[in-house]
């Protein structure tokens, strides 16, 4: 008898703790988060400000919604083991910033760590999972990066899972990001457990670098996703970290492409730059809304890399209403003068257990999706020049005959 009420409330109770919240990051997340530019120079003005930024460059209207406050902004416990802001950094408290966040019409979101300490050596949650997501709960928390640095010892499968319960506990529906770079492949096991999981170490704002830290550049982590598309999708998505567009060491060309292949591979989009004082160009890439819509798409199909010619790359990302998104990457140091006919007829098997068959034959329109422009037919050959490192983005639709 003993035994049976065992099994019995096993059965009962999983299905109310063990899980995350459904129902969240439908799409993947858009917002901005404070690590690429700022590190650890947090504040609740800067904070303040950049939400401000949000609203008035018309990003909020562009759909970004979560500003996330990264590493540095906790400082200690108290006696009860629960987490303490840095009073000097933020001395209104973070209740306070979050109600300020809410007002706006935007959404809030924290980081902490799977480990002791955090990546900059802040406390980590390890150890005070539930307290913690109690704390964020009462904060108003929407959405929790967790990242894994002093986690010796630790499995991640676990510790995600144990946070993820935690979260759920705490009875606020929070996006749960993880953040452990890939390392122990969390796209096999973190669908039940998290929203979002980065597939790689740090992105740097660089095109095409390997640097000695493990961080790398935009190409470098395009080139780790082709393999992971299958498991990525609506609920739980592939992270390729966070923009750089509008960081230095983009060119406003690089910037459109790593923009554009983000869109492309339904990636989070994070702004990792400094809203307040953006250039025109940037403001143009970052809140362009028909390519933000092929990120936003609800089919939620990451993209093929359909051609890989070298330096010159075609990807792939079909949409819900039967259109295509195309990218033409040109990776190489001079301009490629492209003529081809885009059609073709290709599988796609990656998505386990179906597999879908995609077909563009000559009834398509192709429109230029930087530019805002129709560019004829799929009937005739597709012409342009691509800039190096540039991406054309092009949107193909079925041509009724209008
Ligand atoms: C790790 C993460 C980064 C950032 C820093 C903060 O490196 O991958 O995105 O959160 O920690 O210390």
């Amino acid at each position: 008898m003993k035994n049976l009420l065992i099994i019995a409330s096993i059965f009962i109770i999983q299905p109310i703790f063990a899980q995350k919240f459904e129902g969240l990051a439908q799409t993947p997340p858009m917002g901005w988060n404070s690590w690429n530019q700022f590190g650890c120079r947090v504040n609740e003005q800067l904070i303040r400000e950049m939400a401000d930024a949000m609203a008035s460059s018309g990003m909020k209207d562009a759909g970004y919604e979560y500003v996330v406050i990264d590493d540095c902004w906790q400082i200690g416990r108290d006696s009860a083991g629960n987490i303490i802001a840095d009073p000097e950094s933020f001395p209104s408290g973070i209740k306070a910033l979050s109600d300020y966040i809410h007002s706006k019409g935007l959404k809030f979101g924290l980081y902490s760590d799977g480990g002791v300490y955090t990546c900059a050596h802040r406390p980590g949650s390890r150890g005070y999972e539930f307290s913690d997501a109690r704390t964020y709960a009462s904060w108003g928390v929407d959405f929790l990066k967790y990242d894994w640095c002093y986690s010796e010892g630790q499995s991640a499968e676990a510790s995600y899972r144990l946070m993820r319960d935690a979260l759920y506990k705490a009875g606020r529906p929070i996006v749960f990001s993880m953040c452990e770079w890939g390392s122990n492949e969390p796209w096999l096991w973190g669908q039940g457990i998290a929203h979002l999981w980065r597939t790689t170490g740090d992105i740097s704002d660089c095109f095409s670098c390997e640097s000695n830290w493990g961080s790398m550049g935009v190409m470098q982590i395009l080139d780790r996703q082709v393999k992971l598309r299958g498991y990525s999708g609506p609920g739980h998505w592939n992270d390729p970290d966070m923009l750089e567009v509008g960081n230095h060491g983009l060119t406003l060309t690089e910037a459109r492409a790593h923009f554009g292949l983000w869109c492309l591979l339904s990636a989070p989009l994070m702004a990792g730059n400094d809203l307040r004082d953006m250039p025109e160009e940037i403001v143009k890439i970052l809140t362009n809304r028909e390519v933000i819509a092929i990120d936003q798409d609800t089919l939620g199909r990451q993209a093929l890399k359909w051609m890989d010619y070298g330096n010159l790359e075609i990807w792939l990302k079909p949409l819900a209403n039967g259109d295509f998104a195309i990218g033409i990457l040109n990776r190489s140091d001079e301009i490629i003068t492209f003529d081809k006919k885009l059609q073709l007829t290709t599988y796609d098997t990656d998505f386990k257990p179906k597999s879908y068959t995609y077909r563009i034959d000559e009834n398509f329109t192709i429109r230029d999706l930087w530019n805002h422009k129709q560019l004829g037919t799929t009937r005739e050959n597709f012409k342009a020049e691509i800039d190096s490192h540039g991406l054309i983005l092009l949107r193909l639709s079925k041509n009724n005959g209008h």
